[in-house]
């Protein structure tokens, strides 16, 4: 099935469909390997001419660089597009990983839309939990910019079941965003345990692992200090190797299945429901196309309890972050 052809997936709580496959735009502003802005912006007309049309960002990837990017990008192409950004992750800056102040709120989306160059975010994210603001503080203001008509639907990433179902009372939460992969998945799964019973969509970020599902291992074993994955603990000392185990242990299915372990990965996660939808990152046109092929490969239940069973939740060696950083997630 291509990804044309593949039945596209609700936003919860919103008009909003969108293809199962989308992507996160992050790894274009040389989080991971760097690219030029032209090769970025190639990958974001390459998504959108294979149907890829759910393109997701944040101001802090890049620090706006990535949202100038998109915008570049989608400026003759806006109705194509179903746009997401994020904001409020000050990713440790001042001792501080988020801000989610009404008046700041306001402010970071006025700042996103002149990024962005466009008059309205089809979704809108808080990029991480203020633990210092309550969250109904925070989803008020965001309700405003919904009044406003500057923002279509509301999201919330990496934030907590207890967090989302105070902010869902608050006004109707449309999507969390949150790592889900067949690695990192137990809080994932917690989570949409709540998402799926309010109705809202489930965004899986970090799909592939950050890159861990990949059918060049060599290229993830000489990662340098340029790329921020060295900081992951799951790329660190032996963890690299256990992981990368891991995920080769599916090539014999992937093979099976005619399609490589990427794929596979892909494939498991939108098999765990309609609520899931995947945004993995890619700085190459030909992964980007690989990943979007995942929509063809239908997984039967035994297929699915084979591939659980080689890698079964809590497998993965390493904390989802680095240490420093681990406390600001799933607030
Ligand atoms: P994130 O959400 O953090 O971007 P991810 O989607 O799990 O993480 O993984 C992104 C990584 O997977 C990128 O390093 C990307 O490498 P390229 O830029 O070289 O593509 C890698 N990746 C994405 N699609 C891939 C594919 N089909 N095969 C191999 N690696 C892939």
């Amino acid at each position: 099935m291509s990804i044309q052809l593949a039945p596209p997936r609700q936003i919860g709580h919103s008009t909003m469909v969108v293809p199962p496959i989308g992507l996160g735009c992050m790894s274009l502003s040389g989080v991971y390997n760097k690219i030029s802005d032209e090769q970025g912006e190639a990958i974001i007309h390459a998504a959108l001419d294979n149907g890829v049309t759910f393109l997701d960002t944040a101001d802090a990837y890049g620090a706006g660089h990535n949202e100038e990017l998109v915008g570049r990008a989608i400026k003759h192409r806006r109705n194509e597009v179903s746009l997401a950004t994020k904001f409020g992750n000050l990713g440790g800056r001042g001792g501080k990983f988020a801000d989610g102040r009404p008046d700041f709120v306001i402010a970071s989306c006025e700042a996103s839309l002149k990024r962005l160059g466009v008059e309205v975010i089809d979704l809108y994210y808080q990029h991480r939990v203020d633990p210092e603001v309550p969250i109904e503080d925070t989803v008020g203001a965001m309700a405003m910019l919904v009044q406003q008509g500057k923002v279509r639907a509301l999201g919330l990433s990496e934030a907590s079941p207890a967090t989302i179902r105070r902010a869902h009372a608050t006004h109707p939460i449309a999507a969390i965003q949150s790592e889900y992969s067949l690695l990192y998945r137990e809080q994932a799964e917690e989570t949409r345990k709540l998402t799926r019973e309010l109705g809202i969509a489930f965004v899986a970020y970090s799909p592939l692992g950050r890159g861990l599902f990949t059918a060049a291992p060599e290229r993830l074993r000489q990662i340098d200090a340029t790329d921020s994955r060295k900081r992951h603990p799951r790329f660190q000392d032996e963890n690299i190797e256990r992981n990368l185990a891991l995920s080769q242990s599916l090539a014999a299915i992937a093979e099976r299945k005619r399609c490589c372990v990427s794929q596979l990965a892909l494939a498991w996660l939108l098999a765990q429901g309609d609520d899931v939808i995947a945004i993995p990152g890619t700085t190459r046109i030909a992964n980007l196309i690989e990943n979007a092929g995942a929509l063809r490969i239908s997984l039967s239940k035994e297929d699915i309890a084979e591939i659980e069973a080689l890698i079964p939740p809590g497998a993965a060696s390493g904390l989802r972050y680095p240490a420093a950083q681990i406390g600001s997630i799933y607030i």
